[in-house]
Protein backbone atom coordinates (compact mmCIF):
# COMPACT_ATOMS: atom_id res chain seq x y z
CA UNK A 1 0.00 0.00 0.00
CA UNK A 2 1.20 3.43 -0.85
CA UNK A 3 1.97 5.42 2.20
CA UNK A 4 -0.88 8.04 2.48
CA UNK A 5 -0.20 11.58 1.71
CA UNK A 6 -1.99 14.24 4.59
CA UNK A 7 -2.45 17.33 4.16
CA UNK A 8 -3.70 19.57 7.67
CA UNK A 9 -6.79 21.37 6.08
CA UNK A 10 -6.13 25.54 6.20
CA UNK A 11 -9.76 27.07 6.41
CA UNK A 12 -9.05 30.82 8.44
CA UNK A 13 -10.94 33.02 8.34
CA UNK A 14 -8.72 35.62 10.07
CA UNK A 15 -4.36 36.21 9.15
CA UNK A 16 -3.32 35.16 12.48
CA UNK A 17 -5.16 31.52 12.56
CA UNK A 18 -3.89 31.23 8.79
CA UNK A 19 -0.07 32.84 9.21
CA UNK A 20 -0.18 29.93 12.68
CA UNK A 21 -1.84 26.91 10.68
CA UNK A 22 0.63 27.32 7.49
CA UNK A 23 3.48 27.60 9.78
CA UNK A 24 2.88 24.77 12.21
CA UNK A 25 1.98 22.74 9.04
CA UNK A 26 5.11 22.97 7.23
CA UNK A 27 7.36 21.70 10.53
CA UNK A 28 5.35 18.15 9.99
CA UNK A 29 3.37 17.94 6.43
CA UNK A 30 4.86 18.16 2.47
CA UNK A 31 1.38 20.02 1.53
CA UNK A 32 -1.46 21.98 2.86
CA UNK A 33 -4.77 21.59 1.66
CA UNK A 34 -6.17 25.57 1.39
CA UNK A 35 -9.72 25.75 2.13
CA UNK A 36 -11.21 28.63 -0.36
CA UNK A 37 -15.06 29.99 0.61
CA UNK A 38 -16.64 32.90 -1.18
CA UNK A 39 -19.54 33.44 0.98
CA UNK A 40 -21.65 32.09 -2.21
CA UNK A 41 -21.29 28.93 -2.84
CA UNK A 42 -21.02 28.22 0.84
CA UNK A 43 -22.08 30.51 3.75
CA UNK A 44 -18.77 30.85 5.14
CA UNK A 45 -16.06 33.44 3.78
CA UNK A 46 -12.46 32.45 3.85
CA UNK A 47 -9.24 35.05 4.73
CA UNK A 48 -8.55 36.39 1.26
CA UNK A 49 -5.68 38.79 1.50
CA UNK A 50 -3.71 37.87 -1.78
CA UNK A 51 -1.08 39.69 -1.20
CA UNK A 52 -0.47 38.31 2.37
CA UNK A 53 -1.21 35.13 1.54
CA UNK A 54 1.29 35.28 -1.17
CA UNK A 55 4.07 36.84 1.34
CA UNK A 56 3.28 33.40 3.90
CA UNK A 57 3.49 30.90 1.17
CA UNK A 58 6.39 28.89 2.06
CA UNK A 59 8.31 27.52 -1.36
CA UNK A 60 8.74 24.13 -0.73
CA UNK A 61 5.01 22.61 0.26
CA UNK A 62 2.28 21.35 -2.24
CA UNK A 63 -0.20 24.07 -1.92
CA UNK A 64 -3.77 22.21 -2.74
CA UNK A 65 -6.38 24.26 -3.70
CA UNK A 66 -10.21 23.31 -2.49
CA UNK A 67 -12.19 26.28 -4.07
CA UNK A 68 -15.43 26.37 -3.03
CA UNK A 69 -16.71 29.36 -4.55
CA UNK A 70 -19.21 30.40 -7.38
CA UNK A 71 -16.64 31.64 -9.95
CA UNK A 72 -14.36 28.70 -10.03
CA UNK A 73 -12.52 30.55 -12.91
CA UNK A 74 -11.52 33.44 -11.47
CA UNK A 75 -10.53 31.96 -7.88
CA UNK A 76 -8.03 29.79 -10.45
CA UNK A 77 -6.60 33.06 -11.83
CA UNK A 78 -6.19 34.52 -8.44
CA UNK A 79 -4.96 31.64 -7.13
CA UNK A 80 -2.91 31.04 -9.85
CA UNK A 81 0.72 31.48 -8.84
CA UNK A 82 0.10 30.54 -5.22
CA UNK A 83 -1.63 27.32 -6.14
CA UNK A 84 -0.16 23.35 -7.12
CA UNK A 85 -3.13 21.58 -7.79
CA UNK A 86 -7.35 23.47 -7.94
CA UNK A 87 -9.71 21.42 -6.26
CA UNK A 88 -13.02 22.29 -8.43
CA UNK A 89 -16.45 21.47 -7.38
CA UNK A 90 -18.52 19.97 -10.53
CA UNK A 91 -21.28 21.73 -8.68
CA UNK A 92 -19.85 25.16 -9.23
CA UNK A 93 -18.86 24.49 -12.48
CA UNK A 94 -20.95 25.15 -16.02
CA UNK A 95 -18.21 24.59 -18.27
CA UNK A 96 -15.91 21.64 -16.60
CA UNK A 97 -13.59 21.24 -19.81
CA UNK A 98 -12.74 24.62 -19.60
CA UNK A 99 -11.74 24.43 -16.43
CA UNK A 100 -9.77 21.40 -17.14
CA UNK A 101 -7.66 23.07 -20.28
CA UNK A 102 -7.31 26.81 -18.49
CA UNK A 103 -5.42 24.75 -15.46
CA UNK A 104 -3.65 22.41 -17.62
CA UNK A 105 -2.42 25.53 -19.46
CA UNK A 106 -1.28 26.99 -16.56
CA UNK A 107 1.15 23.64 -16.06
CA UNK A 108 -0.97 23.03 -12.77
CA UNK A 109 -2.50 19.87 -11.57
CA UNK A 110 -6.52 19.55 -11.56
CA UNK A 111 -8.84 17.67 -9.52
CA UNK A 112 -12.43 18.08 -9.68
CA UNK A 113 -14.40 17.37 -6.25
CA UNK A 114 -18.18 16.25 -6.01
CA UNK A 115 -20.27 16.94 -2.97
CA UNK A 116 -22.03 14.28 -0.67
CA UNK A 117 -25.16 14.64 -2.79
CA UNK A 118 -23.54 14.63 -6.12
CA UNK A 119 -23.55 11.09 -7.91
CA UNK A 120 -20.06 10.21 -8.73
CA UNK A 121 -20.50 9.39 -12.00
CA UNK A 122 -20.58 13.13 -13.05
CA UNK A 123 -16.85 13.08 -13.21
CA UNK A 124 -15.70 9.96 -14.97
CA UNK A 125 -16.10 11.24 -18.66
CA UNK A 126 -13.13 13.63 -17.30
CA UNK A 127 -10.81 10.65 -15.73
CA UNK A 128 -8.74 10.95 -18.13
CA UNK A 129 -7.61 14.17 -18.60
CA UNK A 130 -7.80 14.75 -14.54
CA UNK A 131 -5.29 14.19 -12.05
CA UNK A 132 -7.56 13.97 -9.19
CA UNK A 133 -11.20 13.24 -7.44
CA UNK A 134 -11.87 14.59 -4.34
CA UNK A 135 -14.93 12.84 -2.35
CA UNK A 136 -16.99 15.40 0.08
CA UNK A 137 -17.15 12.96 3.18
CA UNK A 138 -19.21 16.04 4.98
CA UNK A 139 -21.11 19.13 3.56
CA UNK A 140 -18.96 21.62 2.24
CA UNK A 141 -18.49 24.82 4.41
CA UNK A 142 -16.79 24.27 7.96
CA UNK A 143 -15.17 21.80 9.89
CA UNK A 144 -15.79 19.77 12.53
CA UNK A 145 -18.63 17.55 11.19
CA UNK A 146 -19.19 13.79 11.22
CA UNK A 147 -17.55 11.59 8.83
CA UNK A 148 -20.61 10.34 5.99
CA UNK A 149 -19.62 6.50 5.71
CA UNK A 150 -22.01 6.19 2.68
CA UNK A 151 -19.45 8.33 0.55
CA UNK A 152 -16.95 5.57 0.41
CA UNK A 153 -19.30 4.03 -2.01
CA UNK A 154 -18.40 6.23 -4.37
CA UNK A 155 -14.40 5.80 -3.62
CA UNK A 156 -15.19 2.53 -4.35
CA UNK A 157 -16.42 2.75 -7.28
CA UNK A 158 -13.60 5.66 -8.50
CA UNK A 159 -11.42 2.72 -7.54
CA UNK A 160 -12.97 0.33 -10.06
CA UNK A 161 -12.73 2.65 -12.80
CA UNK A 162 -9.11 1.52 -12.84
CA UNK A 163 -7.61 4.29 -14.35
CA UNK A 164 -4.81 6.22 -13.13
CA UNK A 165 -5.36 9.53 -10.89
CA UNK A 166 -5.73 10.06 -6.96
CA UNK A 167 -8.75 10.01 -5.38
CA UNK A 168 -8.99 12.51 -2.18
CA UNK A 169 -11.49 12.77 0.83
CA UNK A 170 -12.09 15.93 2.25
CA UNK A 171 -14.19 15.85 5.84
CA UNK A 172 -14.30 13.91 9.36
CA UNK A 173 -10.67 12.45 8.67
CA UNK A 174 -9.72 11.55 12.40
CA UNK A 175 -8.23 8.02 14.05
CA UNK A 176 -11.84 6.31 13.79
CA UNK A 177 -12.52 6.82 10.53
CA UNK A 178 -8.94 6.57 8.81
CA UNK A 179 -8.83 2.97 8.56
CA UNK A 180 -12.04 2.81 6.88
CA UNK A 181 -11.09 5.39 4.20
CA UNK A 182 -7.91 4.06 3.70
CA UNK A 183 -9.73 0.24 2.83
CA UNK A 184 -11.55 2.31 0.46
CA UNK A 185 -9.36 3.40 -1.98
CA UNK A 186 -8.38 6.97 -0.84
CA UNK A 187 -5.00 8.11 -1.42
CA UNK A 188 -5.13 11.38 0.15
CA UNK A 189 -6.73 12.89 2.92
CA UNK A 190 -6.87 16.50 4.09
CA UNK A 191 -7.27 17.17 7.84
CA UNK A 192 -9.11 19.85 9.43
CA UNK A 193 -10.30 19.18 13.15
CA UNK A 194 -8.69 16.48 14.25
CA UNK A 195 -4.82 18.06 13.39
CA UNK A 196 -6.12 21.59 15.01
CA UNK A 197 -7.05 19.98 18.37
CA UNK A 198 -4.38 22.01 20.11
CA UNK A 199 -2.01 19.01 20.81
CA UNK A 200 1.36 19.12 18.56
CA UNK A 201 0.99 17.74 15.04
CA UNK A 202 3.64 15.63 15.12
CA UNK A 203 1.86 13.49 17.71
CA UNK A 204 -1.39 14.15 16.11
CA UNK A 205 0.34 12.76 12.82
CA UNK A 206 1.76 9.89 14.44
CA UNK A 207 -1.44 8.82 16.51
CA UNK A 208 -3.24 8.93 12.56
CA UNK A 209 -0.82 6.95 11.00
CA UNK A 210 -0.62 4.35 14.26
CA UNK A 211 -4.37 3.94 13.93
CA UNK A 212 -4.37 1.92 10.73
C1 LIG B 1 -15.07 21.84 4.65
C2 LIG B 1 -13.64 21.89 4.21
C3 LIG B 1 -12.77 20.83 4.83
C4 LIG B 1 -12.66 20.96 6.34
C5 LIG B 1 -12.18 19.67 6.92
O1 LIG B 1 -15.84 22.67 3.85
O2 LIG B 1 -13.56 21.70 2.81
O3 LIG B 1 -11.49 20.86 4.23
O4 LIG B 1 -11.80 22.00 6.69
O5 LIG B 1 -12.35 19.71 8.32
P1 LIG B 1 -12.63 18.38 9.17
O6 LIG B 1 -11.43 17.49 8.99
O7 LIG B 1 -12.78 18.89 10.55
O8 LIG B 1 -13.88 17.76 8.63
ZN1 LIG C 1 -11.57 21.38 2.01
Amino acid sequence: MPKPVLYPAILSKSYKDYAYKIRESTKHFKGVHIDVMDGKFVRNKTYSDMKKIRELRPKKIFFDIHLMVKDPISAILEWADIGDRFLVHVESCDNIPAVVQLVKGMQKKIGLVVNPKTPVSKVYSYLKDIDAVMIMSIVPGKSGQPFIPSTLRKVRALKKRNEKFHIAIDGGVNTDTFGDIIAAGVDTFSIGSFIWSGKPLGALKKELLSSL
